[in-house]
């Protein structure tokens, strides 16, 4: 039926037990890892997960002279001797978010040139506002045959504007502004936590920036950046997509090495829905009744609302629930594609645009479903987890290999039954 190279055969009703510790977030790392072009000197990294777009990126770095390597599990970046600024087309197509690549390139060499990243599963990606902000730095840019090409003399700092609070080009313009002359100040900037930590980053590597976290983010150019060493913080997407595999099996898991201030948002949720959640320093203990409530909306927004990055998870955990829950993803076109693939395992929803309606049934049957994008495909994983009989997800090495370090084994750890097969 599918082409698929590695699947999961999951066998459904397994009660998940037992403790968890969560990864380093995918969504930290990135960013950093493109923070680490900028000192000309070593970076050690803890904590970084075992996922693809890892070692995509690193791939990339190599590529434009950087040297990684892990030694024991730190990973450590030397920049000292970059020759490239050429980011590889194939690696943007393969990994749009290369795209923050491009201030930090810009920074050290006052130019870079990058294909342009397009759309991808979930919706056209557009990067106006990263080109927008560089510009205002002092960056020409020319666009041609489907390349950016970026220079500069001195970037100076200024004030900028964002219309959306993209997280992107939020990291875009702190990599720009960290070496430019003067003060750039961000408003209507991100406020995700992984913007926090490439703050905290930085600031370790000489940088001068306060704000992280909030709507208005201050940087001082500096002259010198130093080397650095830094721990990268948990990921609370992989935290919040075990909660939804606990949720739907009604399971008991601790949750261990998180930032509960992080998952505020999928706690509140969580709760709405019935499931019993104890918060500790750094763990959380996360227990759910048989057949959970549905809640009457999910809407996603930018953080600290709830997060698009769990919204398909989150669908997965409703999709038995008692009761109907109304879905509105307000941040990206299209990304429902994992609707019509629980619908094949026995879901009842109906999508209009960007509202879906989840009337929770009883049980699922297990079914041959596809992933279509990263978040997705976790979300068919915990469907799975559900469902009467044997589901097989496939896809798996192409997307939930991406931001997942070893998913099967982690729910194997805690009771579930999955197979990793390759066909
Ligand atoms: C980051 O993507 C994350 N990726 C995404 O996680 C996450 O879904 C997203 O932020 C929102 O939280 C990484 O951090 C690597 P945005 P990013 O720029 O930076 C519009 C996952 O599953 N926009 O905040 O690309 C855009 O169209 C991934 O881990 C513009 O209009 O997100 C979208 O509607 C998926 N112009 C909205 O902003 C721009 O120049 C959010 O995009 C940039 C963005």
């Amino acid at each position: 039926m599918y082409k698929y190279v590695d699947r999961y055969i999951i066998n459904g009703k397994n009660r998940l037990k037992g403790e968890i510790k969560i990864d380093g977030a995918k969504n930290a790392v990135l960013p950093i890892l493109a923070a680490t072009i900028i000192n000309k000197s070593e970076s050690l990294i803890h904590n970084v997960p075992g996922i693809k777009d890892v070692d995509i990126l690193c791939g990339i770095l190599d590529s434009l002279g950087c040297k990684c390597h892990f030694q024991n599990d730190v990973l450590i970046v030397d920049s000292s001797a970059i020759s490239n600024v050429d980011i590889p087309e194939k690696s943007v197509r393969e990994m749009r978010s290369s795209i923050v690549l491009m201030g930090a390139i810009l920074t050290r060499y006052g130019q870079v040139k990058i294909s342009y990243p397009g759309g991808c599963e979930i919706g056209p990606r557009p990067i106006d506002l990263h080109l927008m902000g560089l510009k205002k730095l002092g960056a020409k840019i020319n666009e041609t045959h489907g390349y950016i090409i970026c220079e500069c003399d001195k970037l100076k700092g200024t004030e900028i504007h964002l219309d959306y609070p993209s997280v992107g080009a939020t990291e875009n313009i702190m990599l720009a502004a960290v070496n430019a002359e003067g003060v750039t100040i961000i408003q209507n900037a991100a406020r995700e936590p992984e913007i926090l930590d490439l703050q905290d980053f930085l600031n370790k590597m000489g940088a001068r920036i306060t704000g992280g976290g909030s709507s208005t983010i201050k940087i001082e150019g500096v002259k010198r950046l130093n080397a650095v060493e830094h721990t990268i913080i948990p990921d609370r997407i992989v935290a919040g997509t075990i909660m939804s595999a606990a949720a739907v099996t009604g399971g008991d898991v601790v949750l261990n090495d998180v930032v509960v201030s992080h998952l505020k948002p999928i706690i509140a949720k969580f709760a709405d829905s019935g499931c019993i959640i104890n918060k500790y320093d750094n763990k959380v203990h996360f227990k759910a009744n048989r057949r959970i409530k549905a809640i009457d909306i999910i809407k996603t927004l930018p953080h600290p609302g709830f997060p698009t990055d769990m919204q398909a998870q989150m669908m997965a955990a409703m999709v038995t629930a008692k009761g109907t829950s109304i879905f509105s993803e307000t941040i990206f076109e299209s990304r429902y594609k994992h609707a019509e693939e629980l619908i094949k395992m026995g879901a009842n929803i109906k999508i209009e645009g960007r509202t879906a309606i989840v009337r929770g049934v009883k049980t699922l049957t297990g079914a041959e479903v596809c992933a279509r994008d990263l978040r997705g495909g976790a979300a068919l994983t915990v469907a799975g987890l559900a469902a009467e009989g044997t589901t097989i997800v496939d896809n798996v090495d192409v997307h939930i290999d991406r931001g997942y370090d070893k998913l099967e084994e982690k729910l194997n750890n805690l009771g579930a039954d999955i197979e990793r097969g390759k066909v």
